[in-house]
């Protein structure tokens, strides 16, 4: 199955994408974790995206496809893929298709997460992050059994440099001008699956994978 998880910032996609791909069998691909990774490694990619992302900016568009271009070809996407966080921009929802054209692969379906945006603030100043696997976390909404470790490989828990108050300001209102607009791309194409991310963790899940069934 090829899949994209959609929504705004905060909505849950990279705790959902976690789940799902362990239970569908397929690759997660998440263009926010590639940057944080490439910033670790100190290459020049990775430099130059830091400065859009600490502010809460989007990544240039050729930065992005590129490099989601490159991914696409690895050989672990042939099982199929869950696409976080891209496409983000119409520029870079065209961008997929023609690749995915040209490899000769389909979507089957747009997962998005819907919650309320005042709901957001909250989520990403209290998330905490894994080192070690990146799995997410929430001080309130959903703590680690260990404070400040990782219930899944025992990492220590960080908190993103974009988690703050202004850089989400800025997160949502690029969210709202640039993003949202593939909500009608996509209902356009026939493939939008929307969700309720406004409920339990588990019940998102659930969700999920009953309406990937239908
Ligand atoms: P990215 O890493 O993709 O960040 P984002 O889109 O802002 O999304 P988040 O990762 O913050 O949210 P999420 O939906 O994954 O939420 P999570 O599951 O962690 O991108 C970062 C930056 O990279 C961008 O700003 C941009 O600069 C750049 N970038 C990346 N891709 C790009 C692209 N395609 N083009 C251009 N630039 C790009 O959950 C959040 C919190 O809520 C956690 O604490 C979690 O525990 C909690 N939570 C989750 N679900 C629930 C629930 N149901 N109830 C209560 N709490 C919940
Ligand atoms: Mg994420
Ligand atoms: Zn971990």
């Amino acid at each position: 199955m090829n899949l994209l998880i959609m929504g705004p910032p905060g909505a849950g996609k990279g705790t959902q994408a976690e789940v799902l791909v362990k239970e569908l069998d397929i690759t997660h691909i998440s263009t926010g974790d590639m940057f944080r990774n490439a910033i670790k490694e100190g290459t020049e990619m990775g430099r130059k995206a830091k400065e859009y992302m600490d502010k809460g900016e989007l990544v240039p568009d050729e930065v992005v496809i590129g490099m989601v271009r490159d991914r696409l070809s690895q050989p672990d996407c042939r099982k199929g893929f869950l696409l976080d966080g891209f496409p983000r921009t119409v520029e870079q929802a065209k961008a997929l298709d023609s690749t995915l054209d040209s490899m000769g692969i389909k979507l089957d379906g747009v997962v998005n997460i819907v919650v309320p945006l005042e709901k957001l603030m909250a989520r990403l100043t209290g998330r905490r992050v894994c080192k070690g696997c990146g799995a997410s976390y929430h001080v309130l909404f959903n703590p680690p059994q260990a404070e400040g470790k990782c219930n899944a490989c025992g990492g220590e828990l960080y908190q993103r440099t974009d988690d703050n108050e202004e850089s989400v300001g800025t997160r949502l209102k690029a969210y709202e001008e640039k993003t949202q607009p593939l909500i009608d791309y996509y209902e356009n194409k026939g493939i939008l699956l929307n969700i309720n991310g406004d409920q339990e963790i588990k019940k998102v899940l659930e969700d999920i994978l009953k309406t990937l069934k239908k």
